[in-house]
């Protein structure tokens, strides 16, 4: 099937995935590139006809510092609308035979934009109009350099007081800009925006729907595969259990599926995730017992980053075993030729970002990169083209239980850094009691405003265990014993995060029921830091 597709340049802006993800809101396919493609390159994306649009990005330098990227020239070539969003615009303004000057005033956060002149991108769409009957947008802006001069053919389509030109049109070619960002949620109209672009400039079909794409991707897993055998390493995680799932309905018992079990997973996990896939899907599940292997290997390590090495490096160890013996084949198995990976877009994004990105690694996340190369295997990534909401979507279209899919994140070192210090069985028993705790309440208590529960208001919720001991008193007893922290943030991007403002009742009925029921922890205490300047792990 050719879908409807939206090329988003990305020229750097932390948001860039947003506006992709806005679009598939819009159940339209899109994809970002960076912003130094080349004209060959764009005449080529757009040859097959099925491109319906540009939408060039912000830049994080527009803001802080300058910046020479422009769009590639065919893009302005190739007849489709094109819609500047911030830095976008700047560079449209400027490409086109506008102006562009650095700004005396940066604008930054909440501004009110006036539409003007009836633009088809604007055309009813305004969160209130003024006693003179202006219609008005609730925006939010980040920028210092603006554009001073419209190019030939345009018109002003929305201003501020500080910023004239904050939006400019070109009806008859289709282009669009605009100085605020669409895309992030302050912007009360930027869905409704983007969807008017998309949809009605554009006229992009919106076919991209994941209870649909099933058939697609199984159809693409089946040309690719072939009757060739795949291995699947499952974490119990979303993305690989997804994965797993998908490839199984695709390719059935040609999928072996390997379940390395470290020891510090949560409460029951491994049971859960052997009974959903063996047990209901039927799939091939293979579980390996290696906990005694890592806390064996873990046993006297405390630094965070020696903890996280020997645990990812021990699981590519015990995996690879595993994939070795899969791969040799015997008994009636041919041996298998794929390595199958449930990377996802935002994965995919990151890798082949825009030059001007900048990284900065805090922690040292667990990955498998290298893998397949290692293991003379090929690569089979089917989530490769979805945003996580679509592959919870995809998740619960084929049929798995919306805890799994709607599961908040765990990381790939799992316990052994919310144990401070030293992993001990000792200190993980303890950890995963406790934190089962927490999460059951987090479930049960919902808030009367929205009608969620908490687990679903919090983004990542857990406990935390510190091996200090400190005194409590029980019924006449003296205890001395652990203390652990809970630990609730909400965010959007993981990059920043607010901890939670849980209701009393809610801590309360917590750190009483873990103080009963889990001998050997005697003092629970709650996590009041953001990030930054904290992270959302202790370690
Ligand atoms: P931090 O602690 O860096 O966490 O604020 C941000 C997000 O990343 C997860 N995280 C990890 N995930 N391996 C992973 O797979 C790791 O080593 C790791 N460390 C942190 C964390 O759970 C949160 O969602």
């Amino acid at each position: 099937m050719q879908h409807s597709k939206i090329l988003i340049l990305d020229f750097g802006s932390q948001v860039t995935q947003l506006i992709a993800r806005r679009v598939r809101e819009a159940h339209v396919f899109c994809e970002v590139h960076p912003c130094d493609v080349s004209d060959d390159w764009v005449r080529a994306y757009a040859q097959d006809g099925t491109l319906k649009g540009v939408i060039l990005s912000g830049s994080h330098a527009s803001v802080y510092e300058e910046t020479t990227d422009r769009a590639p020239q065919a893009v302005f070539e190739l007849g489709v609308p094109v819609l500047g969003i911030c830095y976008g615009m700047q560079t449209m303004a400027q490409q086109l035979g506008g102006k562009v000057e650095g700004g005396h005033t940066r604008e930054f956060g909440y501004a009110e934009v006036r539409a003007h002149g009836h633009t088809a991108l604007l055309k009813d769409i305004a969160d209130f109009t003024t006693p003179e009957g202006h219609g008005m947008l609730k925006v939010w802006m980040s920028h210092g350099d603006k554009v001073t001069e419209l190019p030939p053919g345009f018109k002003l389509m929305a201003s501020t007081p500080s910023c004239p030109i904050a939006g400019m049109a070109d009806e008859a070619r289709h282009y669009y800009a605009v100085q605020f960002h669409p895309e992030v949620t302050h912007t009360v109209q930027g869905q409704a925006l983007l969807n008017r672009f998309v949809l009605d400039i554009c006229q992009a079909r919106p076919d991209w729907i994941m209870g649909d794409y099933i058939a697609e991707a199984v159809a693409k897993i089946r040309e690719q595969v072939g009757d060739e055998e795949v291995i699947l390493g499952l974490s119990g995680g979303v993305d690989s259990s997804v994965a797993a799932a998908l490839i199984h309905r695709a390719i059935g018992d040609q999928l072996t599926c390997v379940f390395v079990d470290h020891g510090l997973l949560r409460l029951n996990e491994g049971d859960m995730v052997m009974e959903m896939f063996a047990g209901k899907l039927h799939a091939k599940v293979i579980r390996v017992d290696a906990s005694d292997l890592f806390l064996g290997k873990l046993a006297g390590v405390s630094e965070p980053e020696a903890k996280r090495k020997i645990i990812g490096g021990l699981f590519v160890d015990v995996f690879k075993a595993e994939a070795a013996k899969l791969k040799a084949g015997g008994a009636g198995h041919k041996g298998a030729t794929f390595l199958a990976q449930g990377t996802i877009y935002p994965d995919v994004i990151e890798s082949g970002g825009a030059k001007s990105k900048k990284a900065v690694t805090i922690k040292s996340h667990h990955n498998v990169g290298g893998l397949p190369e290692q293991l003379g295997l090929k690569l089979l990534e089917p989530l490769r083209e979805l945003f996580k909401d679509e592959v919870r979507e995809l998740g619960v279209a084929l049929g798995l239980p919306h805890a799994m899919v709607y599961r908040h994140p765990f990381p790939g070192p799992g316990l052994g850094v919310r144990i401070l210090g030293e992993v001990k069985k000792e200190y993980a028993d303890l950890l995963r009691r406790a934190d089962a705790i927490f999460i059951e309440e987090l479930h049960n208590f919902t808030d009367a405003a929205t009608g969620k529960t908490w687990y679903d208001l919090t983004s990542q919720a857990f406990t935390v265990f510190l091996p200090v001991k400190s005194v409590g008193v029980m019924g006449d007893g003296r205890t001395y014993d652990y203390v652990v922290a809970l630990r609730a943030v909400q965010t959007s991007d993981f990059m920043t995060a607010d901890w939670a403002e849980l209701p009393y009742a809610l801590l309360k009925k917590v750190s009483g029921r873990i103080i009963n029921e889990v001998r050997g922890i005697n003092r629970v205490t709650y996590d009041v830091s953001s990030k930054p300047p904290a992270t959302i792990e202790w370690e």
